[in-house]
């Protein structure tokens, strides 16, 4: 049957009929009043889902891209940063930061298991060395599942003012609280394929007044990624250059849908899906990768013992058209990922785990008593929808 796929992957994901609608107009001229409009709009809505009163500018990029631009706007070569690396993502910032010819101190963890803020706390503090200038940490590594704790990190970064703190909340913004003006975070960087419930395309980055005026004096290279330019150019409700404004409609409607169901809802239901997930999981005997104290809300790792993560994959593709993730880098082959990340409901993941185990008894695994991920799944759920629950 054509037509059925359900992408649990961490990215892109679903995307709601009345977002894919309102994409489907013709492009209009992103100088003219109703662009105008538009972006004025979705300016304070990205703001209200940032928790922020600081800019938050909009490119024409995938997450990467908001996050080289939150880098090297705001340093110069050379400059010294902490790059807090437990994953892929916290590996590519490190790449690009040296890319760029920073000098990176790599604050680590091992993969499937959260950075240690007290770690940040001994790099920032230690004697003798350069002064650190930034502090770059992935909230939510996609990776592995591991939610990082970005509000203990920038707790002890109030201490040490002039540090700017870099955050990639790319798979965490929408699906968790991530209140920039209550951490003081200087920068944050997302992408549209996420939490936005919308087609990639479209990055944003929030810029405190500290990294402005950090930007003053930053002398690594830039122009189509020169932050100062969008800021300038969003004071009168435009872009520096053409924008994908059929995206613009896009946002414009995504806002408004997660504005109708408001922060703590979207926080809660991603809580929900999160620990529903982990208890079927469990309850099908398979490992969990990420400790539960450090669980993403928007994705959960599998690490199967007595049955191929790759196999599960392709038997939930083939005869179910449910698309999960697999493992990346070194984890290929070891861990599969699901995600349940911006336009997910309890549905989904009742949908998801009956799939899986049926996937799992095509593979003959006999781990599990059949029907205990879906009772598992589905007691989280129903517990949630109690008078008084969340
Ligand atoms: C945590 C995290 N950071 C950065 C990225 C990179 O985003 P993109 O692929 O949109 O460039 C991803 C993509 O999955 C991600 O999950």
């Amino acid at each position: 049957m054509d037509n059925k796929l359900m992408l649990m992957i961490p990215g892109p994901t679903p995307v709601p009929e009345s977002v894919l609608l309102a994409m489907a107009q013709h492009p209009i001229g992103h100088r003219s009043g109703d662009f105008g409009k538009i972006m004025a709009e979705v300016s304070e809505g990205l703001k209200w889902l940032h928790q922020t009163q600081n800019d938050v500018l909009i490119l024409s990029a995938s997450g990467t891209g908001a996050m080289e631009a939150g880098i090297i706007n705001f340093l110069s070569p050379g400059d010294h940063v902490l790059v807090g690396c437990n994953g892929k993502f916290g590996d590519r910032w490190a790449a690009l930061s040296q890319a760029y010819g920073l000098t990176v101190t790599k604050v680590s963890a091992e993969w499937g298991q959260p950075l240690n803020p007290d770690d940040f706390k001994a790099a920032l503090e230690a004697e003798g060395q350069q002064p650190v200038k930034a502090v770059i940490v992935t909230h939510s590594e996609t990776s592995t599942g591991v939610l990082n704790d970005v509000e203990a990190i920038s707790h002890y970064l109030k201490a040490h003012p002039q540090v700017l703190t870099i955050v990639d909340a790319v798979t965490s913004l929408g699906a968790i609280s991530v209140p920039v003006d209550e951490w003081g975070l200087d920068v944050v960087g997302s992408g549209s394929q996420k939490g936005y419930m919308m087609p990639p395309g479209l990055a944003f980055v929030a810029v405190s007044p500290k990294a402005w005026n950090a930007y003053k004096t930053a002398t690594l290279p830039r122009f189509y990624f020169d932050l100062g330019k969008y800021r300038k150019d969003a004071t009168k409700n435009s872009t520096p250059f053409t924008p994908p404004v059929n995206l613009f409609y896009a946002l414009h409607r995504s806002l408004q849908l997660l504005k109708g169901e408001g922060l703590h809802s979207i926080f809660s239901r991603h809580q929900r899906l999160k620990t529903a997930t982990r208890a079927a999981v469990q309850a099908l005997g398979l490992p969990l990768f990420a400790p539960d104290d450090a669980a993403s809300p928007a994705i959960t790792a599998v690490a199967p013992h007595n049955v191929d993560a790759e196999q599960i994959r392709t038997v939930l593709k083939k005869r179910f058209d449910i698309a999960m993730a697999g493992g990346q880098d070194h984890l290929k082959g070891k861990i599969f990922r699901i995600g349940h990340l911006g336009f997910v409901s309890d549905r989904d993941i009742l949908t998801a785990i009956a799939a899986l185990e049926a996937a799992l008894q095509e593979l003959g695994y006999q781990g599990f008593s059949p029907g205990a991920g879906v009772a598992a799944a589905a007691g989280v759920i129903s517990g949630s929808m109690k008078p008084g629950a969340n």
